[in-house]
């Protein structure tokens, strides 16, 4: 049993509300505060002096200095496993080429798929690893990644295996999602539904034997999957046992209704969807996830977050950190970005980053700092838990726990 403390504010984020807008008024804060952690977990939480003289004997951690204290953060959809580099697509996109003419010409998804099956099992670990830790040092403890850019039994399988060997060599959560259905590849010899077939009859036994990954994603775009095809696909997962999430409404709207309707925990993306469909994801509980970095490295509209939470939404923040869309990676900076356009609160930034975004992944431990939960959180230098988000990134975190312990 330990005692962390004292920190200037404790941002709890305790009794919000899973879905809707939220004030600010309606953050717990707790001042000169201080943190008892017990075998990984949040044993009690409130004033430093008084936990200390309820606690003789117990061991202080002492803070020095002014400190804020957040949960730690959970990036709900990240892609960072995998080969190469596409800075010149990002290029070729900012001199006026189009998705489409990147991708003819050797681009876009299909080139990482190839940089990532020639890439050797050493490298893909070392680069993933050096990615888990950027996002630890931003105060990310939870962290999903996708498959997705193997696209082959073989591949999807290897990407899945080194995400799992990633997870023994970091403290933060890793959470695996297997999108073998991010494109059909150009080397598959068939349909697309021929190819959806295969992912589910030769990809997804192997992942569920080898616990792999318990949740399947799918691509619904023009250029990727068609509607009523994901739609049956996504129910034969669901009848394998798998949880679903689905890239939705990028480009084309009409995919999150699929999400709703299939019951998928998260619909990730939505820049591209129309209120009547705003109106069925605040009804459901699918998450609907806002992914402000795959707009600043498309230069696409935002995902309407303001709509969103007013009707009453579930509205989760995640970095896309892939290296075509989304290449920045820096969860903090995007998310302070989104709120000055779409006029987010920062409760609700702040909640789109834990608790709503651990919701979309079916983690109920983590997100909120309250008696019980994993003893995950990160700390600030600075007197006001608000500079965090005002300094758009710049802000560095100074402490990051995991399980109560600081992870280095
Ligand atoms: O979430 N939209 C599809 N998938 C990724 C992009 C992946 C890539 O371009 O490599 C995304 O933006
Ligand atoms: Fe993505």
């Amino acid at each position: 049993m330990k005692l962390i403390g004292p920190f200037k504010q404790i941002v709890t984020l305790a009794d919000l509300p899973l879905r809707g807008k939220l004030s600010d008024e309606q953050l717990q804060v707790i001042t000169d505060g201080g943190i008892v952690v017990n075998d990984g977990k949040i044993q009690k939480i409130g004033n430093f002096e008084v936990l200390k003289s309820d606690h003789q004997n117990i061991e202080v951690e002492t803070i020095d200095g002014e400190q804020i204290v957040l949960p730690g953060l959970v990036d709900s959809h990240t892609h960072i496993c995998f080969g190469g580099n596409r800075a010149n697509d990002f290029a070729m996109r900012n001199a006026g080429k189009t998705y489409l003419e990147i991708a003819e010409s050797g681009g876009g998804i299909w080139s990482s798929v190839q940089h990532t099956r020639n890439a050797s099992e050493e490298e893909l670990l070392r680069t993933l690893l050096e990615r888990i830790k950027f996002l630890i040092s931003l105060g990310i403890t939870t962290i999903e990644i996708k498959s997705g850019y193997g696209l082959d039994v073989e591949n999807e399988l290897k990407m899945l295996r080194i995400i799992k060997k990633a997870q023994g060599q970091t403290k933060a959560k890793l959470v695996p999602t297997c999108l073998s259905a991010h494109l059909k590849p150009r080397d598959f010899d068939g349909s697309n539904v021929e190819y959806l077939n295969y992912i589910l009859t030769e990809i997804l036994p192997k992942v569920k034997e080898e616990e792999l990954a318990a949740r399947v994603d799918i691509f619904i775009e023009k250029s990727a999957f068609q509607p009523e095809e994901s739609k049956d696909f996504l129910l034969k997962t669901k009848d394998l046992g798998f949880d679903i999430t689905v890239h939705a409404d990028q480009f084309t709207p009409g995919s999150s209704r699929i999400a709703v309707e299939v019951g998928a925990r998260s619909a990730d993306h939505l820049e591209a969807t129309i209120d009547e469909d705003i109106e069925f994801l605040a009804q459901s509980d699918t998450v609907a996830t806002a992914l402000p970095g795959a707009s600043l490295g498309l230069g696409e509209k935002f995902t309407p977050a303001r709509k969103l939470l007013d009707a009453g939404a579930i509205v989760a923040i995640a970095s896309d950190w892939n290296p075509g869309s989304a290449p920045m990676g820096n969860l903090i900076t995007q998310a302070s970005i989104l709120a000055t356009f779409e006029k987010l609160t920062t409760a609700e930034v702040l909640a789109g980053m834990t608790f709503r975004a651990a919701y979309a992944l079916g983690l109920e431990d983590i997100g909120k700092l309250e008696n019980g939960k994993k003893a995950d959180f990160v700390t600030f230098k600075t007197d006001n838990f608000q500079n965090v988000l005002y300094n758009q990134g710049s802000l560095k975190a100074d402490r990051v726990y995991i399980d109560g312990n600081k992870a280095e």
